[in-house]
């Protein structure tokens, strides 16, 4: 049906209603000519709604009240006594506008369409015709026709139907309030209930394609909570597509293609709806003129304001919301925060003797005694399937892995946490195998588009919740920190790609020594310290200090010697090492090194539960004065005078480094007075099963 026919038919409604006052008006209304126009009238209105059937298969409101009037009208005049007959011909004009009153207020009464609805069909889309807010509108302006159609039955009533009062009167409000409220009345209502932010899109200069895809990154699920629902875009042209926005617990994901049932979809050209999006084009203006069209729910596409927030673009002169929320999160970082929740993801293979699970758990203490709320992740008591590359999670499901194991729930936990810590032993100069697969399941927290930011691409992230700070703890053994470069490199792109700060390095090398064997533990205490300030100042300042991770790196004791006694401790597992390996000319040559090597080859087994310390007071050519103490299984190799040693020691160190690489018997240097011993010499006969291979 052409809108063109409705508004003629509209116009020639009022015919029967004109003629009739024309009729009766012409002279002196008397019975005989309100009859005659009552007759015409009724007639007219009849051939009216005949036509109007024909043409568009219904009546309209208005039509039918006219045929009701003039039928009353007819009855009236013809039926009833002149003297009564004569009131209507004097207030038929007042009848007609409560009619009209009537006819406003009664359909929706009875759960009908409001009067305005057939007229408003005519300007709006289809599209809108059966949304709730079409239909209040309507109401709206039903209302108001009501008002100006008893102020018009009132004029005339006080007028005695006199032209001025009962035509000029009700002219003038249908003229100067009528028909502009009801014409500008919608865009008004939409505007305030229908909040744009196209300025924030202003710049955007991707496809709509490019537009809908980032949404999810500015999803805001606080705007509906606990909203479940699919938004389908049908844009046509270049840039456009079919596209899904899915909302369901709290989390929006993109893909493309179409949905079965969505709760709302918009239809538009991709050009048009960037127009729309970029503000260019009024939004419920464009809504009311076609330039996209909705089906489903109307009252989800009002919140899209506000339940999407334009995400980060490097386009943008400003700071945007997203921005705004990184830098919020990255300030209660950096502020320090009671309820921080740090997530420690533990990447060691052997968890319960791990040096990198002692490091990170100085941090986490130091963390915690900030107020931080920490977890450790087990990765080695956890199953996780490695990534195999279908892009299930990027396509088919967005965000969701085809593997059921135990990745969802802890892709949960990385979304919940403030801060990241990714501890992993440094293994081929990269992380473990455990963390790298867990590296790898992170994909469906990635969008799958390629984003350009400052010059390289990357994928965005899916979902704008998550960490806004990352740590990396980890430990090595080689005893140079430059083993970690390649490790660092690969944790600077993760800190680049996933917008995540990385707000500390605590890298340990040596730690097979350093972190684990006792008789340097005292040496080491300065690195747990280390670790645990580490702890406090990432939560409190956002950020491990420079001095902090340059303290964790200092080799405590000379790279070198520590080289050596990697080599003395590996060699301790040799039963039969050949005596003329560098490492035991080396031994053979430093008394220090050769106390040392005795703590790092201590045998806990033989020990049992002996508590005891040897003292060694050394004279010759590397004179000096240094303890073993042993207790609990351990040794622990100190420098000085202990208080009171179970064994004294005396040697010159030729003697005792002699004795060490096997050119001399122990027992009969002993006999032989080469060194002395006092205090516990059962002790002395038990160093060659205390000390050696295990
Ligand atoms: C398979 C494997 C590979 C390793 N690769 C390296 C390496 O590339 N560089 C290095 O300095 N240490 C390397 N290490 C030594 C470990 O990084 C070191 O022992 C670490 O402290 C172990 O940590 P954990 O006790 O927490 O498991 C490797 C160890 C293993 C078992």
């Amino acid at each position: 049906m052409k809108p063109r026919t409705h508004t003629l038919l509209m116009v020639t409604s009022f015919v029967p209603v004109i003629l009739f006052k024309v009729v009766a008006r012409t002279g002196p209304a008397t019975l005989g000519q309100t009859r005659i126009a009552a007759l015409a009238g009724v007639a007219c209105a009849l051939a009216q709604c005949l036509l109007s059937r024909k043409l568009t298969k219904q009546t309209t409101y208005l039509e039918r009240a006219f045929l009701a009037f003039l039928a009353v009208a007819t009855l009236w005049v013809f039926v009833m006594p002149e003297g009564i007959a004569m009131h209507f011909v004097t207030h038929s004009t007042s009848l007609l506008y409560i009619v009209l009153c009537l006819t406003t207020l009664l359909p929706q009464a009875f759960g009908f369409d409001p009067f305005t609805y057939a007229i408003a069909k005519q300007w709006y889309p289809e599209s809108v015709w059966n949304t709730p807010q079409f239909r209040t509108i309507n109401l709206h302006i039903t209302y108001v026709w009501s008002a100006l159609f008893l102020a018009a039955a009132c004029s005339s009533f006080s007028g005695e139907g006199k032209p001025l009062f009962s035509i000029l009167v009700p002219l003038i409000l249908v003229l100067a309030i009528g028909l502009p409220f009801s014409k500008m009345y919608p865009e008004f209502y939409l505007k305030r209930k229908f909040p744009a932010r196209p300025e924030e899109h202003a710049l955007f200069e991707g496809t709509a394609r490019d537009l809908i895809s980032r949404m999810p990154l500015g999803f805001n699920s606080d705007a509906i909570p606990g909203l479940s629902a699919t938004i389908q875009f049908l844009l046509s042209g270049e840039g456009g597509g079919d596209m899904v926005l899915s909302v369901k617990n709290g989390q929006c994901t993109f893909r493309e293609g179409r949905e079965s049932s969505p709760t709302l979809t918009i239809n538009s050209s991709a050009e048009a709806w960037l127009k729309i999006a970029r503000g260019e084009v009024d939004r419920p203006k464009a809504l009311m003129e076609g330039l996209f069209s909705v089906q489903g729910d109307m009252a989800l596409l009002m919140k899209m304001a506000e339940l999407f927030r334009p995400p980060a673009t490097d386009q943008s002169p400003e700071r945007n919301r997203f921005e705004e929320k990184l830098d919020k999160e990255q300030s209660s970082v950096k502020g320090g925060k009671e309820s921080m929740n740090v997530l420690a993801i533990q990447g060691s293979p052997r968890p319960k003797v791990s040096n990198t699970e002692k490091l990170l758990q100085e941090f986490l203490a130091g963390a915690r005694s900030e107020g931080a709320a920490v977890e450790t992740v087990y990765l080695k008591e956890k199953n996780i399937h490695p990534c195999v590359g279908c892009y299930t999670c990027w396509t088919k499901t967005p965000g969701v892995c085809v593997f059921k194991d135990d990745m969802p729930e802890l892709l949960d936990k990385v979304r919940g946490a403030d801060l990241l810590v990714y501890a992993t032993p440094l293994y081929n100069y990269n992380v473990t195998a455990l963390l790298k697969a867990f590296q790898e399941r992170m994909l469906p927290l990635l969008d799958p588009h390629l984003v350009k930011e400052s010059d390289t691409y990357r994928h965005p992230k899916r979902y704008s919740s998550g960490a806004s700070g990352m740590v990396l703890v980890s430990t090595c053994g080689f005893p140079e920190v430059s083993h970690f470069d390649g490790l660092r490199q690969i944790f600077r792109h993760i800190e680049k790609s996933g917008k995540i700060p990385l707000v500390g390095e605590l890298l340990v090398p040596s730690a097979e020594l350093v972190l684990k064997q006792d008789f340097i533990r005292q040496k080491a205490e300065g690195i747990f310290k280390a670790a645990f300030q580490a702890g406090v100042e990432v939560v409190r300042d956002g950020a491990v200090s420079k001095e902090t991770e340059a303290s964790l790196q200092q080799p405590v004791v000379p790279v070198e010697e520590l080289a050596d006694m990697a080599n003395i401790w590996w060699d301790s597992f040799q039963k039969d090492t050949a005596r003329t390996s560098a490492q035991e000319k080396k031994l053979s040559q430093d008394m220090r090194l050769l106390l040392r090597g005795m703590a790092l080859t201590f045998n806990p087994s033989a020990a049992g539960n002996l508590k005891a310390t040897i003292q060694f007071d050394v004279t010759g050519r590397q004179p000096g004065a240094w303890f073993l103490s042993i207790g609990n299984g351990t040794c622990t190799y100190n420098e000085g005078r202990a208080p009171a040693p179970s064994l004294t020691i005396k040697t010159p160190s030729e003697v005792w480094l002699a004795i060490a690489a096997r050119e001399k018997d122990g027992q009969q240097a002993f006999m032989r007075g080469e060194f002395k011993a006092e205090g516990d010499l059962s002790l002395l006969m038990r160093l060659n099963v205390l000390f050696g291979s295990q």
